[in-house]
């Protein structure tokens, strides 16, 4: 396994085409400060042009994925200078790699949580494509114990993904609740044992590795984009998409399809995989 040296507050692991991304503040419960939003700026933009990286794999160093904004130096410090301009900076950093390059990013991205996931911690957890999280992992929007609502985009990210009545309970509750029931309200994909979750995500990730890229983003994007649109909208910018995946994609593999399944007839979609190989 390769490991690239970064800063002191991520960690990226390379093996077999994933990036294993740690947030890597153990001791802070992995609490997002304004240096570490800075580093995983930085690291997405360069895991995007880095070959290593065909799946990106998203977790927490140490017993937390994270425990949300930190508290200190990203609120309390960052107000304290009195800088509007400053907390502008910090919110800015903070938004670019948790949602705005990371919901985007141009392959498939999997959060593994790996135990707590607080606050903040809610919008690159949403922003990844799936996430399988240890059954008994906690999570908490623990915002209203604070004094505050959830703010960023915590809340438009329950939105996106779990119900109005299981979003609200946990907003103005505070409550924790384990992965076990994050998954049954489909905030992650899946929750497993503790001792199966590196395997089964790793297992995940090398399934997406093996599919076409190049479609792979066009249909993740294009379904995050077509969401927020009306039907007539979402219409013409899927078949545009398509256009797009079709005149992007170096392996032609709509044609490779299409020729393995009419006329090779050694792939049916139904019964397995395309055959990228063939
Ligand atoms: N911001 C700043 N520091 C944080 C933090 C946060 N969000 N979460 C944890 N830390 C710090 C603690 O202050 C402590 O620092 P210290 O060792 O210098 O005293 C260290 O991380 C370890 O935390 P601790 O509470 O001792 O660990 P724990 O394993 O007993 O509990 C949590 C873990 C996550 C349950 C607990 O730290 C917690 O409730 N954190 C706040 C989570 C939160 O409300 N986040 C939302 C922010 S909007």
């Amino acid at each position: 396994m390769d490991r690239d040296p970064w800063g002191d507050t991520v960690t990226v692991d390379f093996d077999e085409g994933i990036a294993w991304v740690s947030l890597n503040r153990p001791r802070k419960r992995n609490a997002m400060n304004p240096a570490l939003n800075d580093e995983m700026v930085r690291v997405l933009d360069q895991l995007e042009s880095d070959d290593r990286c065909q799946v990106l794999v998203l977790t927490g160093a140490g017993e937390a994925f994270s425990a949300g904004m930190d508290l200190k130096e990203y609120f309390r410090d960052v107000e304290a200078t009195g800088s509007i301009a400053a907390q502008m900076r910090v919110r800015r950093a903070s938004a670019q790699w948790q949602w705005k390059r990371l919901a985007y990013f141009g392959k498939p991205t999997i959060a593994m949580v790996n135990g707590w996931c607080f606050g903040g911690a809610f919008t690159p957890l949403v922003a990844c494509d799936l996430a399988i999280a240890d059954e008994r992992a906690q999570f908490g929007l623990s915002e209203v114990n604070w004094g505050i609502p959830p703010g960023g985009v915590v809340t438009k990210a329950l939105a996106a993904t779990i119900g109005q009545r299981d979003a609200l309970y946990y907003i103005m509750t505070g409550e924790t609740f384990d992965g076990a029931h994050a998954a049954r309200m489909r905030l992650v994909n899946e929750a497993v044992p503790a001792e199966r979750l590196r395997e089964r995500t790793r297992e995940l990730a090398l399934r997406l590795a093996a599919l076409n890229p190049v479609v792979l983003h066009t249909a993740k994007v294009g379904y995050k984009f077509a969401a927020e649109m009306t039907w007539s909208q979402a219409e013409d910018y899927l078949y545009a998409k398509l256009d797009q995946s079709r005149a992007l994609d170096p392996e032609n593999g709509r044609e490779q399809g299409l020729n393995q399944f009419l006329d090779d007839k050694s792939y049916r979609p139904g019964l397995g995989a395309f055959d990228r190989s063939k």
